[in-house]
């Protein structure tokens, strides 16, 4: 009895030591599949964590950059240095010919870019990681570089260089696919889900820098060019200045030669007088019936005579004198005046002046300059008359108050403006006169003073049998 206990007992503890070596046995193998896994793992993180470097070091540059080429080199060197990888490149693509150009790597390119051709197209040179991705907009992983089909064209210059999985991923601006990024990992199967998640994100950041930048060059773009159009407006206006202080030192030229010849008729008359005065001191002498009375008598003649001579002079020399500035004056008086001085050679013309005055004609502005028009509108039609050999000239000057402004019409019969040119009587240098009668500066100048100086307007038109020039201010 004994000894069939003793047996089974012995029996049980056989078995029982079988078991222990058993699940002793059970357990190395789970915990040596434990250790693999956790190491796989492990190695898994490492690669991780170095992505988020490498997301960390991208997103450093783009803040920092504000240049594309500084970018661009920026990240590639960041990934290589921070994310252990073999090699990194980003290739642009030249639209002209559908091919991917490198414009920046870091790492052991060692010429491998130096003649890569990738294309976009579906074509072997094309079905590459970068080719793919770009033709996708998105990206393509190869996780067996030197035995994939795919990247049968690159095996060798690969393997030489230890490229064992590669990563590629398009680059955007303003959405349209513009290249790619593409990494090398010397580990095959170096790219997993949360990678190409990373990868994906850095991409994303990559692309929103390229947009920015591409707003901030187009802003200073648009900055330098408005500048540079801001500058180019002031050099236009400052040679319009220049060229318009020109035109009124022409036009008075021109009016002060008119009004040059105004006073020499307007002297001629005088100065005979006062040579027949002095001479009949001469005969009154040899005759022997100078006395006192005829003295005085012809001394107050000529004083008179130089007198009005004087007034003369004095009348030209304010009528060209610039106004410096506006003040407020009246219209009527400043036709008086130019009608003065214009009539010496309207009255040898025979020229009918008439002048019609209604209301107050109180104005503000430049009253000499304003003078200084009515006189080129006079002169023109003394021109016309003379030209066209009018029969009876009659220059008719209305003054009247429309709308508050002050209101003048010039008008004559002289047969008027020809169709054909009444848009250009305006413009600098148009005359229909000789080169030595006329510069075409006149009514220029008139039309300036009147609406650029004073905020008026001049027009002209044609009427019955004449033109009618209207100035209102
Ligand atoms: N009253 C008018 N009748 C017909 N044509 C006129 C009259 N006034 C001006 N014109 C036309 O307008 C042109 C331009 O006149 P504007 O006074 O500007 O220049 P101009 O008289 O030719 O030369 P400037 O006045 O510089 O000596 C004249 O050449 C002429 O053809
Ligand atoms: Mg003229």
């Amino acid at each position: 009895m004994l000894r069939e206990t003793e047996d089974e007992l012995g029996k049980a503890h056989d078995e029982l030591e079988l078991r222990v070596r058993e699940r002793t046995a059970e357990l190395l193998e789970t915990n040596k599949a434990l250790e693999f896994v956790i190491t796989k793992r492990e190695a898994e993180i490492r690669r991780i964590n170095r992505m988020y470097a490498v997301l960390s070091v991208t997103n450093h540059a783009i803040v920092r950059t504000n240049d594309r080429d500084t970018l661009f080199s920026n990240i590639c060197r960041g990934t290589v240095e921070h994310g252990g990888f073999k090699m990194v490149w980003i290739g642009l693509i030249d639209d002209e010919s559908g091919m991917v150009k490198p414009v920046c790597w870091h790492g052991a390119n060692n010429g491998y870019l130096d003649d890569i051709r990738i294309s976009v197209r579906k074509e072997p040179e094309g079905m590459g990681p970068t080719g793919s991705a770009i033709r996708n907009g998105s990206y393509y992983i190869c996780n067996d570089f030197i035995h994939d089909p795919r990247t049968l064209l690159w095996h060798e210059q690969g393997r030489e260089r230890g490229f064992h999985s590669s990563a590629s991923i398009a680059l955007t601006v303003n959405n349209k696919v513009i290249g790619a990024l593409t990494i090398y990992s010397d580990e095959p199967n170096y790219f997993c889900t949360q990678m190409i998640e990373l990868l994906k994100q850095m991409a994303l950041d990559i692309s929103f820098a390229l947009d920015n930048l591409g707003h901030a060059v187009r802003y200073r773009d648009a900055e330098r060019a408005l500048h540079a159009e801001t500058s180019e407006r002031l050099r236009l206006v400052e040679a319009l200045h220049k060229k318009e202080q020109q035109f009124m030192h022409q036009s008075r030229h021109a009016a002060m030669g008119e009004m040059i010849g105004n006073i020499a008729h307007q002297w001629r008359q005088p100065l005979n007088t006062l040579a027949l005065i002095i001479q009949s001191f001469q005969f009154t002498c040899e005759e022997g019936r100078f006395c006192k009375e005829n003295l005085d008598e012809n001394v107050t003649v000529s004083m008179e005579l130089i007198e009005y001579m004087s007034r003369t002079i004095g009348d030209f020399t304010s009528f060209f004198r610039p106004d410096k500035e506006k003040s407020s004056f009246n219209v009527h008086q400043e036709i008086s005046k130019t009608l003065t001085l214009t009539e010496v050679i309207f009255n040898e013309y025979r020229i009918n002046i008439e002048v019609n005055h209604t209301g107050e004609s109180v104005t503000f502005g430049h009253p000499n300059e304003y003078a200084q028009a009515l006189l080129n509108i006079l002169v023109n039609a003394k021109d016309a008359f003379s030209s066209r050999k009018t029969g009876s000239p009659k220059v008719k000057i209305n003054l009247f108050t429309e709308e508050g402004k002050s209101v003048v019409t010039i008008t004559d019969n002289a047969g008027g403006i020809p169709e054909e040119i009444i848009d250009k009587i305006f413009d600098p240098y148009f005359t229909t006169k000789g080169p030595d009668k006329g510069t075409g500066v006149g009514l220029y100048m008139s039309k300036i003073i009147i609406e650029n100086n004073m905020g008026g307007t001049l027009s002209a038109r044609n009427i019955d049998n004449g033109a009618e020039f209207r100035i209102e201010v």
